[in-house]
């Protein structure tokens, strides 16, 4: 049977195929080598400790952090968010605050959030953001309170490709003495980030997108003064004070409790090495333009995010859009089936976004997103299928 072809365009789900040498560094482990981290003595095992010492040193190094042992490897950017938002509103410090978000985050940050209304008595607001989803900082400013103890923000929407305005966000937080944790989920491997530089203080993300790790990874950096106060949400095997029922365990060790995903953890370093010699070419740039006008000039379609026409507003390559006569989940059947092109729609699990986008009542958007091993083909593809969405 033919193979048929297909044009991947859900980077912003997770990236594939994976850069260069991520596949060929999974399977090595996995046939090479085997054991689990930073239990055994035996070399191979030793080995396996190296990979976790080395995959945390070349994030750190993407990211600006001080030291690798800042760096948390997790099994996704949920897992990682998780970690981050409870255990620091688990602390004594901070039980009881309240909490600054976004309405265009996702619910990896928002259920948690509501989660630790009831089990850490917080209280948390999420402020609006414009019909492109772009959110105002000062209305972060305004939406402190005396108690506002944390802001938690989407670096780049997963629903619109708009990116905030990191700076001026962290500039507020630490006017306030309020902590910053970023969700970089789409911005990692594409946007600098400079967790010092930035005044970042946590940052989580999944490793599986633009970091060109494979499905089963994620990363949550937590500022090294911070790490004391926070609480284990779960804890397992650790490989330390095995001795021990009730520790106190350390931080690091609590959030990577249980054995770690080896071989995808080998895949992510690949994927971290490739992206240190390769940055987002300029064809990226090109090809984005390229689809957010066919998005833009096509009849019967309505492009739901950031256009062109505000240079100041940047974007990466998410681009979700409604038709007027299809809802999102036909017309993503009909891409597939008509050309090929692989595209998500529905709410794309955030779940307050919608509200100001004015998509709730169409199910969400349809949604393409480009990513660094996107092709021509897959922009030709996308194009061809926005004209046939176009003439429904
Ligand atoms: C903005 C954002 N945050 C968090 C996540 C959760 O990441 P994961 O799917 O790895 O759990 C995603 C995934 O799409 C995302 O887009």
């Amino acid at each position: 049977m033919a193979v048929r072809p297909r044009f991947y365009l859900d980077h912003a789900a997770t990236s594939w195929p994976k850069p260069p040498g991520s596949l060929t560094a999974c399977i090595d482990y996995q046939t090479s080598n085997g054991a689990a981290a930073g239990r055994g003595v035996y070399q191979s095992a030793e080995a396996a400790s190296e990979l976790v010492r080395t995959t945390r040193q070349a994030i750190a190094r993407l990211i600006g952090a001080p030291n690798a042992i800042d760096i948390a490897l997790c099994c996704n950017g949920t897992q990682a968010l998780n970690a981050g938002i409870l255990g620091l509103l688990q602390s004594k410090n901070l039980r009881g605050c309240h909490v600054v978000t976004t309405a265009t985050e996702h619910n990896s940050v928002l259920r948690p959030l509501q989660l630790a209304t009831h089990s850490c008595g917080i209280t948390w607001t999420a402020v609006p953001c414009d019909a492109s989803g772009w959110v105002d900082p000062n209305q972060v400013r305004d939406t402190m309170t005396a108690n506002t103890r944390l802001v938690v923000v989407n670096h780049v929407s997963n629903v619109t490709g708009a990116v905030q305005d990191i700076h001026a966000i962290a500039d507020i937080a630490r006017e306030r003495d309020a902590l910053l944790l970023v969700d970089a989920a789409q911005s990692l491997g594409y946007l600098p980030i400079d967790v010092v530089k930035d005044s970042i203080d946590m940052l989580a993300a999944p490793g599986h997108k633009g970091a060109g790790g494979m499905l089963g990874t994620g990363i949550l950096y937590v500022r090294n003064d911070l790490q004391k106060q926070m609480e284990s949400i779960w804890i397992g095997g650790t490989g330390t004070q095995s001795d021990s029922i009730d520790g106190p365990f350390d931080w690091l060790a609590a959030v990577e409790s249980g054995n770690s995903n080896l071989p995808a953890i080998a895949s992510l370093k690949a994927g971290l090495e490739w992206l240190r010699d390769h940055r987002p070419p300029d064809s990226m740039r090109i090809w984005s333009e390229t689809i957010l006008k066919a998005i833009q000039q096509t009849p019967n379609l309505k492009l739901i995010g950031p256009g062109n026409d505000d240079p100041a507003r940047s974007r990466l390559p998410v681009f979700s859009l409604i038709c007027e006569k299809l809802s999102c989940h036909e017309a993503a059947m009909l891409l597939d089936s008509a050309c090929g092109v692989e595209a998500r729609s529905g709410f794309h699990c955030a779940g307050l976004i919608h509200d100001y986008l004015g998509t709730k009542d169409r199910g969400g958007t349809l949604r393409l997103s480009l990513g660094h091993t996107s092709t021509l083909a897959d922009v030709e593809a996308a194009v061809a299928g926005i004209e046939i969405l176009g003439s429904m």
